[in-house]
């Protein structure tokens, strides 16, 4: 609140500045200059504060440190998320049927062999997953970023009768099936990212980091 009034008032005398020698220009860049550096140092004394309030394990993980996901109560068809970089990164059980699900039209997929690079290699597959029922994928529209809806269920009214369960991104109607591959004829140019990671056990996954180790 304090900051806002500073901010204020560096802004009135810049003006009223202007307004009584707007003739004198050298004067003015000094002021601007001046203004700049005022508000550049009480931008960096909010921030600081802010910054050493955060926790290491906080700040590590704001700067893309690897993220540990417990799956062990995540039951088949639920969809959990975790944070990794900033953005949201699901963490799907799929069901025998949705898996079933991937393996048919094919033909309306734009890229069903994931042949552009949007995942790791251990993720190169028909279910481009390294547990068949576990995937993991980053939950960011590859059109224009944004977040997509979980849709499992098959054929529900608002995305008609050849929806086979999959996600659906609300702002231009892209679509993807449950292994995040994109249908051919919307906007979003790839298939969903599939990010780095790895099981630290059974019921642990590491994401946003993998060791070279796919399990
Ligand atoms: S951002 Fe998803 S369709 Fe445009």
């Amino acid at each position: 609140m304090s900051s806002k009034k500073k901010a204020t008032g560096v802004q009135s005398a810049v003006e009223s500045s202007f307004a009584t020698t707007p003739e004198d220009p050298k004067r003015r860049r000094l002021l601007v200059t001046g203004a700049s550096v005022a508000g550049g140092a009480g931008a960096v004394a909010l921030l600081l504060p802010m910054l050493g309030s955060m926790s290491p394990s906080a700040r590590a993980k704001a700067a893309g440190a690897p993220v540990e996901a417990d799956i062990s109560k995540l039951a088949p068809g639920q969809m959990m998320t975790v944070e990794w970089r900033g953005k949201p990164v699901w963490i799907v059980n799929r069901t025998e049927e949705a898996l079933a699900s991937l393996r048919s039209d094919l033909g309306k997929l734009s890229d069903p062999d994931s042949e552009v690079e949007q995942q790791p290699a251990y993720a190169t597959n028909d279910v481009r997953s390294i547990k068949p029922n576990l995937f993991v994928v980053v939950g960011i529209c590859t059109h224009l970023g944004c977040s997509p809806t979980y849709r499992p269920e098959i054929a529900p009214p608002d995305l008609g009768s050849d929806w086979a369960g999959g996600f659906f991104c609300p702002c231009h109607g892209s679509k993807f099936d449950m292994a995040g591959r994109v249908y051919s004829g919307v906007p979003a140019p790839t298939n969903l990212e599939v990010p780095p990671y790895q099981f630290l056990s059974d019921d642990l996954i590491k994401v946003g980091e993998d060791s070279g180790a796919a399990a």
